[in-house]
């Protein structure tokens, strides 16, 4: 599977004027064909090949869950699990927004960690970062291996952690592999490694490590 972050470049410097998303991808599993999709690659399996909002199931099937699938972004099939792109959507937010999502999918929004750490449970995914500034520039970053928690009997007690290997450059240069190992953290749930609050300092959240917002490379997650 393959999850993708998607996000733009200047964010901390111009949030309006950007947008950025994240996804996530991975390859389908032989699954009985009556199954409903767990993620965006099912989606594409059944044929669908336009960028749009679907329905997946991450959390059983009685569960549906409105997503952003990006079919044409190499090869497509990228569960898009955070998209900014007009400041629409205040992503200054506490704990449980960020455990269980907010937004819309046919607009900004955060999928939620609950819904990552479980769809990274059950298969195995990929992840991609693009950026974008005003002038159309992209590039992005990949990492082979991204998981939630893998291990954590219950996600949220280990802080939903973030794991990632595996970098792949696109010319965005590698701003999560530092992070990896670290537990979320929100303004109300300061899981970093520092002694101050890192994510009420960057009005964000992330997987903070320490508070060297500059490591970040012009994308984070979270933020004004
Ligand atoms: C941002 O985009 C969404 C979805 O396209 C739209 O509904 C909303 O009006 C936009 N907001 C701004 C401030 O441009
Ligand atoms: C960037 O792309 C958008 C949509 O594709 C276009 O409307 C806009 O003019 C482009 N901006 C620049 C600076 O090329």
């Amino acid at each position: 599977m393959k999850v993708s972050l998607l996000v733009l470049f200047l964010l901390l410097h111009a949030p309006y004027c950007l947008s950025q998303s994240l996804g996530i991808r991975g390859d389908a599993l032989e699954k009985p064909c009556a199954q409903q999709p767990l993620d965006c690659d099912d989606i594409y399996a059944q044929g669908y090949r336009t960028d749009g909002v679907y329905l997946i199931y991450p959390s059983g099937p009685s569960v549906p869950v409105p997503v952003f699938c990006d079919m044409s972004t190499e090869e497509g099939k990228w569960t898009v699990f955070q998209k900014r792109f007009n400041g629409s959507v205040s992503f200054f937010r506490g704990w449980n927004d960020y455990k269980l999502g907010f937004g819309r999918a046919d607009g900004e929004y955060w999928l939620g960690l609950q819904n990552l750490h479980l769809l990274t449970l059950k298969q195995k995914y990929e992840l991609r970062v693009d950026l974008e500034d005003f002038e159309n520039n992209t590039a992005y970053a990949k990492y082979t291996e991204f998981s939630i928690s893998p291990n954590a009997i219950n996600a949220e007690e280990d802080g939903y952690a973030l794991y990632v290997t595996g970098f792949v450059d696109g010319g965005a240069g590698d701003s999560l592999s530092y992070h990896s190992g670290q537990k979320f953290s929100t303004f109300d749930q300061d899981q970093d490694q520092f002694v101050q609050n890192c994510a009420a300092l960057s009005s964000g959240a992330f997987w903070f490590r320490k508070c060297h917002f500059a490591n970040l490379n012009g994308f984070y997650l979270g933020g004004p």
